[in-house]
C-alpha cells in the first residue's frame, strides 16, 4: 500500500486514484497524521503532496520530518518537493520567475525515477511560487526547468519533483508514478472486482439478520449500493425514492425501469407538493438548497418509520467523502452534500452501513457495470445534484417553470444523445433564467425566458471547461428548444470555466 500524506492540494485524490489505476492500493491522511501512525500502516511507500502553501506561511502543512527516517521510498510532488527539501536541511525561496503551466524539464543525472523514459527533455505541468535554492547535503539534482530550477531531486530512496506528474498535461506522468511503485517493490494486487467479494463479505456480516433502509436518488453510487445490499439482504432491505418534484421528465419511471431486473423492494414517495410548498417564493440558493434538504430528511424519516424494526440506513458514501481534509481551508465543509441523511441515524438510532466508503467513483462504476450487472445507461449517465432543477431555475421554483425546464432539458439530452455527444460531455444541463426577452415567432411579437445550455467536460468536476461544439449541433438543439418548448424564446451557451464559474449556475 503507497500512503498519500495530503497537503491540502486539490491534486492529492488524482494521485491516489492513478496509483489505484495501476494496481496498487492506496490511501490518503492528513498531514498531521503521527509517524507513529503512518509506520503502523506498513505502506511500501509514501508520497507527500502537493500544496498551495509556502514552508514559510505560518500555519504550513509540516508533516513530522521522522518520515524520511522509516526506510521507506519517499516520492514529493511540489510543495512535497520544497517541505522534504526544508525539513533535511536543505534551503527553499520565493522566486520572481514563478512557474505556472507548461514548462520544460531538463533531465540532469540518470535515476530509477527516469525509467522507460526515451526524451532527455520534455513538457511538465508546474504550478509553484517558491523553489529549492540548495537541496539538502547528500541530494543529487536530477533534472531542471527551463528556468533552471530544481525540477526533481534524490537522495538514494528519496525523490521529489517539482511539477505534477498525476496530471494529464505532465508528459510520462504515469511512468514516473509506476517508476516510483517499482521502486517501493509495491505488489500490485488491487483489483477493485476482487475486492468486490471482500466488500459483499463485510457487508453480510454487518447486515445479516437486521432489517435496513437506504435512499435511492436514481444516481449510479446509489443505485450500486442498493442492488449491493438487495442482493445480501433479499426483503429486509427498503430502498426509499423520495420524488421531491424536482426532477427531470420521465425520470422516476427511468429508474424503476432501470432496477426493475434486481427485484428490489423500492419505496416510492410522492411528496412533489410538500417541497414545492416550502420552495414557494424562495429565490435564495442556499436558502433552496437548506429547505430541500430539511424536506427530503423529514419525508425520508416518515416513510422509514413504517417499516418495523428498522437497525440500519445504507449510505453510498465514497472516499472522497471521507478523507479527512485538511483543514487549511476546512475544505470539507465545501463538499455539497444533498442527501445527507446524517441526521437520521442519530434521530433513528440507525446503524450507518457505508460499503463503497474506500472506493472512488470510477470504482463505484466498475463494479456496478461489471460484478453487478447495472445497465450502462445508469452507470454512465451524468449527475444529477440532489436539489435537482430546483438550482437551475433561477429565482422562484414554480410548477410552470419546472416543466419549461424539464421540456428544454429532455430535448438537449436526446439530441446528445441522438448526436453520439452523450459520453463526450461529463455533465450537460439546461438553466432557465429569471430574465426575458424580445422576440418574434411568426408575425406576432413574443417576451419569453431565456435559456441556457451548459456543456462540460471534466474528470473530476473540480475543474471543468466547457464543450467546444460543432456549430451545426448547438444550432440545431437551440432551434428545437426555441420551436417546441413554450415559454422559450431565447438559448444562449454558457462559455464560462471552473473556476472561477462552477458547473451550476446556484
Ligand atoms: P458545481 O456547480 O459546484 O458542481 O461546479 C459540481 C458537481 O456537483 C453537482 N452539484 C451538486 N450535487 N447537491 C448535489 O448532490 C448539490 O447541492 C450540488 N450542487 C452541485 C453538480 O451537478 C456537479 O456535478
Amino acid at each position: 500500500m503507497i500512503l498519500i500524506v495530503d497537503c491540502g492540494s486539490q491534486l492529492t485524490q488524482n494521485i491516489a486514484r492513478r496509483i489505484r489505476e495501476m494496481g496498487v492500493l492506496s490511501e490518503i491522511v492528513p498531514y498531521t497524521t503521527s509517524v507513529e501512525a503512518i509506520a503502523a500502516q506498513h505502506p511500501d511507500g509514501i508520497v507527500l503532496s502537493g500544496g498551495p502553501f509556502s514552508v514559510y506561511d505560518q500555519g504550513a502543512p509540516l508533516y513530522d520530518g521522522a518520515v524520511f527516517s522509516l526506510g521507506v521510498p519517499v516520492l514529493g510532488i511540489c510543495y512535497g518537493l520544497q517541505s522534504m527539501a526544508y525539513l533535511l536541511g536543505g534551503s527553499v525561496k520565493a522566486t520572481d520567475h514563478r512557474e505556472y503551466g507548461e514548462t520544460k524539464l531538463r533531465i540532469e543525472q540518470d535515476s530509477r525515477l527516469w525509467n522507460g523514459i526515451p526524451e532527455r527533455e520534455w513538457t511538465v505541468w508546474m504550478s509553484h511560487g517558491d523553489i529549492v535554492e540548495q537541496p539538502p547535503e547528500g541530494f543529487v539534482v536530477l533534472a531542471r526547468s527551463q528556468s533552471g530550477h530544481i525540477a526533481a531531486m534524490q537522495r538514494g530512496e528519496l525523490f521529489a519533483v517539482q511539477y505534477h506528474p498525476e496530471v494529464d498535461h505532465s508528459r510520462y506522468g504515469r511512468q514516473i508514478l509506476k517508476n516510483f511503485l517499482e521502486i517501493c517493490d509495491a505488489r500490485r494486487d488491487w483489483d477493485v472486482e476482487k475486492e468486490f467479494d471482500r466488500i459483499v463479505e463485510r457487508t453480510r456480516e454487518q447486515i445479516q439478520g437486521k432489517v435496513g433502509i437506504g435512499g435511492i436518488s436514481g444516481g449510479i453510487d446509489s443505485s450500486a449500493l442498493s442492488v449491493l445490499i438487495g442482493q445480501v439482504a433479499g426483503d429486509a432491505f427498503h430502498p426509499i425514492f423520495v420524488d421531491n418534484g424536482l426532477l427531470r421528465a420521465n425520470e422516476m419511471q427511468q429508474v424503476q425501469q432501470s432496477l426493475a431486473p434486481f427485484h428490489l423492494r423500492v419505496r416510492y414517495v410522492d411528496a412533489a407538493k410538500r417541497f414545492l410548498e416550502s420552495l414557494r417564493g424562495v429565490t435564495d440558493p442556499d436558502e433552496k438548497r437548506r429547505r430541500i434538504g430539511h424536506d427530503f430528511v423529514h419525508v425520508f424519516e416518515e416513510e422509514a418509520r413504517k417499516i418495523p424494526e428498522v437497525s440500519y440506513l445504507a449510505q453510498g458514501t465514497l472516499y472522497p467523502d471521507v478523507i479527512e481534509s485538511v483543514p487549511l481551508f476546512g475544505t470539507s465543509s465545501k463538499i455539497k452534500r444533498h442527501h445527507n441523511v446524517g441526521g437520521l441515524p442519530e434521530v433513528m438510532k440507525l446503524e450507518v452501513v457505508e460499503p463503497f466508503r474506500h472506493l472512488f467513483k470510477d470504482e463505484v462504476r466498475a463494479i456496478a457495470e461489471k460484478k453487478l450487472g447495472l445497465p450502462a445507461t445508469l452507470v454512465w449517465r451524468h449527475p444529477f445534484p440532489g436539489p435537482g432543477l430546483a438550482v437551475r431555475i433561477i429565482g422562484e421554483v414554480t410548477e410552470e417553470k419546472l416543466a419549461i425546464l424539464r421540456h428544454a432539458d429532455a430535448i438537449l439530452i436526446e439530441e446528445l444523445r441522438a448526436r453520439g455527444l452523450y459520453h463526450q460531455i461529463a455533465q450537460a444541463l439546461i438553466v432557465l433564467t429569471n430574465a426575458h426577452s424580445v422576440g418574434v415567432m411568426g408575425d406576432a411579437g413574443t417576451y419569453e425566458g431565456v435559456a441556457v445550455i451548459r456543456a462540460v467536460t471534466t474528470n473530476d468536476f473540480m475543474t471543468a471547461d466547457w464543450f467546444d461544439f460543432e456549430g451545426r449541433d448547438l444550432r440545431a438543439i437551440a432551434n428545437r428548444i426555441i420551436n417546441e418548448v413554450r415559454g422559450i424564446n431565447r438559448v444562449v451557451y454558457d462559455v464560462s470555466q471552473k473556476p472561477p464559474s462552477t458547473i451550476e449556475w446556484e
